[in-house]
């Protein structure tokens, strides 16, 4: 049996669906994509990216239209007290606007990490702190997140990532509201919909000979 080196996708293609990929606020509840096809992609994503010792770690919950709508009341309504108490009233009618137009889009992917699997690797390689476990579950989520984010806005949506989990009161709002398992934490939401209007411009990025250092 012969084994092929050539993939199927050239790196060029890779990087133009990275180069795609932008932060899309004011997303719409309308979407030509099918909910299956979303479904697909989270399913391919879960199964594809990488973990250390393939641990597993990631969890995910995929919310779309009135299923978003209860997510984004669960965090409204979990945060609310927390956040008046801690920053305010004008900290908080910020926030609630940010939360209304997230509301307003078709769907979330919520990106949670379950403490099981870290712990379990934990007890095979005790010798590290557990911190070594979580600090790489922490990698491979984010390397689940951009996957998700780019694969969603190549299907014509715009998406955005949240972390309005870390309001106080919020992480446990979402776990009820969905019946989660308490193992399961919250990472960022990943907030999608229809574009606005045409994708943003790229940020400035700071020059390559800041940021890159090349031995050859
Ligand atoms: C780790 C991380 C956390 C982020 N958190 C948020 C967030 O909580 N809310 C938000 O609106 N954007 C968030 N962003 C989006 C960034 O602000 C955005 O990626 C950056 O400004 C570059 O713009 P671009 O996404 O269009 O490339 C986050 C991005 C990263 C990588």
């Amino acid at each position: 049996m012969t084994v092929s080196n050539t993939p199927a996708v050239k790196s060029s293609t890779f990087l133009e669906a990275v180069k795609h990929r932008r932060t899309v606020y004011g997303v719409t509840d309308e979407v030509s994509v099918s909910d299956d096809r979303i479904v697909e992609i989270v399913n391919e994503v879960i199964q594809s990216a990488p973990s250390s010792w393939n641990m597993q770690s990631t969890r995910i919950l995929v919310t779309l239209k009135k299923e978003h709508e209860k997510l984004w009341d669960a965090i409204t309504d979990g945060a609310k007290a927390g956040v008046l108490e801690t920053q305010g009233e004008e900290a908080w009618t910020r926030n609630e606007e940010r939360f209304k137009s997230f509301r307003k889009a078709y769907g979330t992917i919520t990106v949670f990490e379950d403490h099981a699997p870290i712990e379990k690797l934990h007890s095979k390689f005790s010798h590290f702190p557990i911190g070594v476990f979580e600090g790489f579950a922490e990698h491979s989520s984010a390397m689940h997140q951009i996957i998700l984010w780019t694969a969603i806005e190549l299907e014509g949506l715009g998406a955005s990532l949240q972390h309005s989990h870390m309001m106080p009161g919020a992480e446990e709002a979402i776990r009820s509201a969905f019946d989660l398992p308490s193992s399961w934490a919250p990472k960022a939401e990943i907030v999608f919909g229809g574009l606005p209007g045409d994708m943003p411009a790229a940020p400035e990025k700071e020059p390559l000979s800041t940021t890159v250092k090349v031995f050859k």
